[in-house]
């Protein structure tokens, strides 16, 4: 039988210190060899002791694992290797899937005959490394053999344990809809889901920050998704889409008549929620009336409805989100200060998608996948050009904007590749790497623009036909290598 994980050879420098010793020992070691379950390390003498191993991939990501050497032979110690979650798998993975070469041989049962795609004729394991899903479904395929080859070492009490927590899982996740994946690797948002599992258990009020598209609702559902009152009610209010005249009744409730029109009483938002998580979004916005009124609810919370009298004690987590710069608000008087105090028990910011590191490639691979699964489109991968420029175009609109563009690339797509113009983004403005001959091509690029709108006496008309390119494209370079149009002097004929 092959192997389970696919091993490449490699060479980079770690450091291990022993766990659980007394006093901490620092090695010094070389990773040889790196598969998901082991590494075979140059510098680890010691037989049967546990180590934490840090180690700066080949890729540039940092991870932190612990190891158990498992043998020792001609110098070199074979350790396997224990995660602390999941993204730091997928950074391990990420780097061995960079250094993995296929070239016809089968990485799991070295057989000759694949083909370097699809599966392996011999022992029918996916060789699709670059697919999003490879990893769960690789986990899925082999999962029974690794079971086995773990339980054969358990005994009948840690058995009996197992089989505890299986079935109280199943027992949880019967009748729930599955939880939208909430995908990141960046430190910045690894600090963002230890903020949410920290958090989540507790009954503090959240204050999720960032720009549009960054994802603030899902942080609110994750975090109601792991606090005790996950099986109550998550409810979702946009202050900003609601009519300001209708918005304190659709947050409070109101009574039968309490308004024209009111012909039956109504439970608000805040009723709704009870025992779960209420979510107000784009706080910002919420009218100075209200402001009041939610900071009442938020000293003794009593629910008063709308043409009510009397009130009503609810139990909900108030978690909201903004983009406003609420301290701005505060200093003109837009929004209260005591309000701001209250909501802000724990801030979270999310960080713009520009400053997420490799994120942008592995949300778009994320998305390209999850879209064309469910709407039935046949798989399609971006080409190495898509790639460059997804990781390089700033992305304004955040994951959202991101989403968009990978579904208009999966739809205008012409072949079994995505090219950027697919998705919009051929004339989008990104900033070149610094390279040499990237800088020289700018910088030739810049003095044929200049020299043809000279020729052209500045009008953009005459200057984009003669250099084949549209008026908006020229507008865009010129803005790009700031050329100014004709000196400042105004030119009429554009
Ligand atoms: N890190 C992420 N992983 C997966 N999907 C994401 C991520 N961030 C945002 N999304 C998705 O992007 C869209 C916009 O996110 P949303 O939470 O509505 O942003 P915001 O409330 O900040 O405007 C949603 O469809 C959301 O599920
Ligand atoms: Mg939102």
């Amino acid at each position: 039988m092959g192997r389970l994980d696919v091993r490449v050879k490699t060479e980079f420098s770690a450091k291990a210190y022993s766990i659980g010793k007394g006093e901490e020992r620092r090695k010094n070691i070389i990773v040889k060899e790196l598969s998901l379950s082991g590494a075979l390390v140059q510098g680890l003498p010691d037989a049967g002791e546990l180590f934490r191993i840090k180690m700066k991939l080949p890729t540039g990501s940092k991870v932190e694992l612990d190891a158990e050497i498992v043998r020792v032979e001609n110098g070199m110690t074979g350790l396997r290797l224990y995660y602390p979650d999941s993204f730091t798998m997928k950074k391990l993975w990420s780097s061995i899937r960079d250094d993995l070469s296929v070239h016809g041989i089968c990485p799991y049962c070295g057989s000759t005959n694949s083909n370097g795609a699809g599966s392996c004729s011999a022992c029918g394991y996916s060789l699709s490394f670059e697919d999003i899903n490879y990893l769960k479904n690789h986990f899925k395929t082999t999962f029974l053999s690794r079971l086995e080859s773990r339980v054969s070492k358990l005994d009948a009490e840690h058995l009996e344990k197992i089989i505890n927590v299986i079935d109280r899982e199943v027992l949880l996740s019967k009748g729930k809809p599955p939880e939208e994946e909430f995908v990141g690797t960046s430190p910045a948002m690894l600090e963002v889901f230890t903020m949410i599992r920290k958090v989540a258990p507790t009954d503090v009020n959240v204050l999720i920050l960032g720009e549009s598209g960054t994802g603030k609702e899902l942080t609110a559902r994750a975090i109601h998704e792991r606090s005790p009152r996950r099986e109550k009610p998550f409810i979702a209010v946009n202050s900003a889409a609601i009519p300001e005249g209708l918005l304190e009744s659709e947050l409070f409730g109101h009574e039968k008549g309490a308004f024209t029109g009111a012909y039956a009483a109504r439970k608000g938002k805040f009723e709704q929620a009870d025992g779960g998580t209420l979510f107000l979004d784009e706080i910002g916005d919420l009218p100075q009336g209200l402001q009041s009124k939610l900071l009442r609810f938020l000293e003794d919370r009593i629910v008063e409805r709308v043409g009510g009298q009397g009130g009503k004690k609810v139990d909900v987590r108030i978690v909201t989100a903004t983009n406003c710069d609420l301290e701005h608000m505060i200093e003109e008087g837009s929004f209260r200060q005591d309000l701001y105090f209250r909501l802000d028990g724990f801030t979270i910011l999310l960080p713009p998608l520009r400053n997420r590191g490799e994120d942008n490639v592995i949300l778009a691979r994320f998305f390209l996948e999850k879209i064309s699964r469910n709407e039935n489109c046949p798989s399609r991968t971006f080409s190495d050009e898509t790639l460059e420029v997804i990781r390089k175009y700033p992305w304004p609109g955040n994951v959202r904007e991101l989403i968009n563009k990978v579904r208009r690339g999966i739809l205008m797509a012409q072949g079994s590749e995505i090219c950027s113009a697919d998705m919009g983004l051929q004339d989008a403005e990104i900033e070149m790497e610094e390279c040499p001959m990237k800088r020289q091509v700018s910088k030739t690029q810049k003095e044929m623009i200049v020299k043809t709108l000279q020729d052209n006496n500045y009008v953009i008309t005459r200057t984009a036909k003669a250099l084949g390119i549209s008026r908006p494209s020229l507008y865009s370079l010129m803005k790009k290598y700031s050329i100014a149009r004709g000196n400042g002097k105004a030119h009429k004929g554009l």
